[in-house]
């Protein structure tokens, strides 16, 4: 799902905020200032953010407003939901794309 690039009729005028460095999993992606982690995410392609923890089965975001809790990541340590938090300058992301054993 590619970001956004121009804008049309029928959209507001496209504004985007100021870039910002970000990295997933250890590889640099393109961020900007207002957009949410699940946003980035989905942006750079990256659909699966964590396996379950029994089966090892594939999650990604599902409803995009805090309720599921598909989208988790870890960022800094900590398991947070990616489509209620906005990223943040020098925000390591990390996903578990790692199947169960
Ligand atoms: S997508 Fe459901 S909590 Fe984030």
């Amino acid at each position: 799902m590619p970001r956004i690039a121009t804008t049309s009729d029928l959209l507001p005028e496209l504004a985007r905020g100021p870039a910002l460095n970000v990295t997933v999993n250890g590889t640099a992606v393109e961020a900007y200032d207002g957009e949410t982690i699940a946003a980035v995410l989905l942006a750079a392609g990256l659909w699966q953010l964590r396996r379950t923890r029994r089966r090892g089965e594939p999650r990604g975001p599902y409803c995009g407003m805090g309720v599921c809790f598909e989208c988790l990541v870890t960022v800094d340590g900590a398991a947070i939901r990616a489509c209620l938090t906005p990223v943040t300058d020098g925000m390591r992301i990390e996903t578990s794309q790692e199947a169960a054993p």
